[in-house]
């Protein structure tokens, strides 16, 4: 052990694990890159000003859990604590809204940094990957977003989420929502923290985890009654989209979620078997933001799904992934004019394509075979001085045990063959 530890909030992922999480952010973005979505990557840090005005100066993230620095040229960075403000940004920069293709369809993945209280499924470094479609005020497109999210968990064999869906409303009903939501929470019983956020962003009381807030809410006037009739058709249509797609939802009026930019359709996966950290995605429309970061009107759509969360759902249902393993022969020799043989082999056998390894540091017979054995390998090709002496190796079946010689040269065509 050395004398330093993984910084508290976060962890280290290894080997055999790690195969897990590049499997499961491969399946998440497959579906979306069937959809047209291309990759776009942003940097780690940001200008702190992109989040404070982007996911709002009166949210948690914003106020409490950003990883902030100064530079030594003076500029104030932030790590980047989500990734929608980054990507529009980029898209904004770059002028992508202006090629003439609406939607700019994006996929993300990535590193993201909240200076959280750690518990399991909550770090304070963590993975996402994420879908930003930008410039497109259309049902059809919040429906596509959430059916390939959908279709990502049910291709990695998860079952027990839940999808939760809410609309918030425009720059036309939500005004309209919001005083009366505080004068209905003005005549609470709510503590000072709580009372100061009426006046701040009044749709985060309702997302209050407190039973005793809770139960003052029960008469609280809800956004769905209070959406204008250009919302309601939109929300109406995208839950239609949904149904007729074969995706179920929950309707939920309090969920608000905790980025300050959404606009109409939000939404969020939760899985059953996760405890407190329950969310492992969510997202929805976003059609202020562009100007809201100094762009012009650009309507948008998007989601980010937790990479950490998704593993732990996999877990919770205990479903494996299947994974192709990692090596598909390993080489065994025994003396150095076979070390030089079969190393030219495996050198031959990963041109070939085929994941090859060998027995390094001079191991003996039995250590090389249990080496061979924990690759996973399907094949050990072994080899000797008689070996050698006859212009063969051994090539041993590790599944049935059989084993046969197989001609030096011959070798690399013959395991292409078998592994085809
Ligand atoms: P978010 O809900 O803040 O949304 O994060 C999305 C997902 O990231 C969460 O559902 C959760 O699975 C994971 N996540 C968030 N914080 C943590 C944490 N501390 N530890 C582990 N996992 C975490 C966004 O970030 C938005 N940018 C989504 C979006 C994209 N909206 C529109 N476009």
């Amino acid at each position: 052990m050395s004398t330093f530890k993984a910084p508290k909030g976060t962890y280290d992922l290894l080997p055999p694990d790690s195969a897990n999480y590049l499997a499961v952010r491969e399946m998440i973005s497959a579906p979306l890159r069937r959809a047209g979505y291309g990759y776009i990557e942003t940097p780690g840090f940001e200008n702190v000003e992109l989040f404070a005005r982007g996911v709002g100066e009166s949210t948690d993230i914003v106020t409490k859990e950003m990883y902030t620095l100064t530079t030594k040229g003076g500029d104030e960075l932030a790590l980047r604590p989500e990734g929608t403000a980054s990507v529009l940004r980029a898209a904004l920069e770059a002028n992508l809204h202006k090629l003439g293709n609406l939607p700019v369809k994006l996929w993300y993945s990535g590193s993201y940094y909240r200076y959280e209280r750690p518990q399991k499924g909550r770090y304070r470094h963590f993975s996402q990957v994420g879908a930003e479609a930008i410039g497109a005020q259309d049902p059809a497109l919040d429906a596509e977003l959430i059916i390939l999210a959908v279709d990502a968990y049910r291709s990695l064999g998860l079952k027990n989420f839940r999808l939760l869906l809410n609309s918030l409303g425009d720059q036309e009903c939500r005004p309209v929502y919001r005083a009366a939501l505080q004068d209905f929470l003005r005549g609470l019983d709510l503590d000072d923290d709580t009372r100061k956020r009426i006046d701040i962003n009044p749709l985060r009381v309702l997302d209050d985890k407190r039973d005793s807030v809770q139960k003052q809410l029960a008469g609280a006037p809800m956004m769905r009654d209070h959406l204008c009739e250009a919302c309601k058709e939109y929300h109406d249509t995208v839950r239609e989209l949904l149904l007729a797609a074969g995706v179920e939802f929950e309707d939920d009026p309090k969920l608000v979620r905790g980025l300050d930019y959404y606009t109409r359709t939000t939404f969020e996966f939760v899985h059953d078997g996760l405890g407190s950290q329950s969310a492992v995605g969510g997202g929805g429309r976003y059609d202020g933001l562009s100007e809201m970061i100094g762009g012009p009107a650009l309507p948008s759509v998007g989601w980010a799904l937790g990479v950490d969360r998704t593993v732990l759902a996999l877990q919770a249902e205990g479903v494996e992934l299947r994974l192709p393993s990692a090596t598909q022969v390993f080489a065994v020799p025994l003396g150095d004019d076979a070390r030089r043989a079969l190393f030219g082999i495996v050198t031959g056998l990963r041109r070939a394509g085929i994941a090859a390894d060998f027995a390094f540091g001079g191991k003996g017979l039995k250590n090389a075979m249990k080496s061979a054995n924990r690759s996973g390998a399907r094949y050990a090709v072994v080899a000797g001085e008689r070996d050698l002496a006859e212009g063969s190796v051994q090539l041993k079946d590790l599944e049935t045990g059989e084993q046969q010689p197989v001609a030096l040269d011959e070798v690399v065509a013959e395991l292409s063959r078998r592994l085809a």
